[in-house]
């Protein structure tokens, strides 16, 4: 069968990357059934071809109105589609999609009409927020991490940068390699719009967001940089809750060891 990826090297490269992460995701038992979702921004690998293929659905309203996404281009995870799956067959579980003129509603363009994932709107709120910021981010992961969502289940971890201050202790990378820290966004419900606009308000201060009781946001350059990026929170909670199953209160690295971190690693934070 005929894909948008042949004779397209970067972009299948890209879309390879998300397979990869997916299998990550699946493997770190992040991913129960269809849990968790990815889209890129692949606009920047579109050419004239690409711009000028007819849509293979209907319109789709977004529910918001994103204006910096006028005629960019995403692949996007299917909703209730598996990430397990979406690591071997990524065209057959999701699609490429391009937004309309109006920046609020979006068709699907390639391979198969793969409706995208339902966290639709907070991915492209996001990648809307990214663009109208200046940023160079181009992808956004949202997974279900174990040890990070239990973490969430407890109402002191709630308030602002406790969390943060709290895995950051746990070891130096984490401090180094997720500097803006985890934001928290206090439960609302999947898919709703009213998630997607909490999520891009913590986006100014955080890389990474914490989606009480469900799960984490995380925007990077690229879909393996935002994967890291939860993956080094979840080794951080991983070491604390083994200290803590070991019967003590892991002592964590001093606020002045992680300002040390800070001065030699020029941390945005
Ligand atoms: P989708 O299958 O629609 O991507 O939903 C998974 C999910 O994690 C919702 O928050
Ligand atoms: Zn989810």
């Amino acid at each position: 069968m005929k894909s948008i990826l042949d004779n397209r090297p970067e972009l299948a490269r890209q879309v390879a990357n998300v397979a990869e992460v997916a299998g990550y995701l699946w493997q770190k038992g992040w991913a129960e059934r269809n849990g968790g979702n990815i889209t890129i921004n692949v606009t920047e690998f579109v050419d004239d071809e690409i711009k000028g293929m007819e849509p293979i659905s209907d319109i789709m309203q977004i529910g918001t109105t994103l204006p910096h996404l006028k005629g960019c281009y995403f692949f996007c995870k299917g909703t209730n589609k598996r990430m397990r799956d979406l690591a071997r067959w990524p065209m057959e579980n999701g699609s490429v999609i391009r937004i309309n003129d109006d920046c609020a509603s979006y068709v699907i363009i390639a391979d198969n009409p793969v409706k995208p994932t339902s966290e639709l709107a907070s991915h492209l709120s996001m990648h809307n927020y990214l663009i109208g910021s200046g940023s160079t981010y181009k992808a956004a992961v949202h997974t279900h991490p174990i040890d990070l969502v239990a973490m969430t289940h407890n109402p002191a971890f709630l308030k602002k940068d406790v969390l943060t201050k709290l895995l950051w202790s746990m070891i130096p990378e984490t401090r180094a390699f997720c500097p803006r820290g985890l934001g928290i966004i206090p439960y609302a419900l999947p898919s709703s719009v009213e998630l997607a606009e909490a999520t891009v308000k913590e986006l100014a201060e955080y890389d990474v967001v914490m989606w009480e009781k469900h799960g984490v946001c995380a925007v990077g350059e690229n879909v393996m940089e935002a994967f890291d990026m939860i993956d080094t929170l979840s080794k951080s909670a991983q070491i604390y809750l083994t200290a803590k199953s070991m019967g003590f209160e892991p002592d964590g690295m001093s606020e002045a060891l992680m300002e040390e971190l800070k001065v030699a690693f020029n941390l945005p934070k």
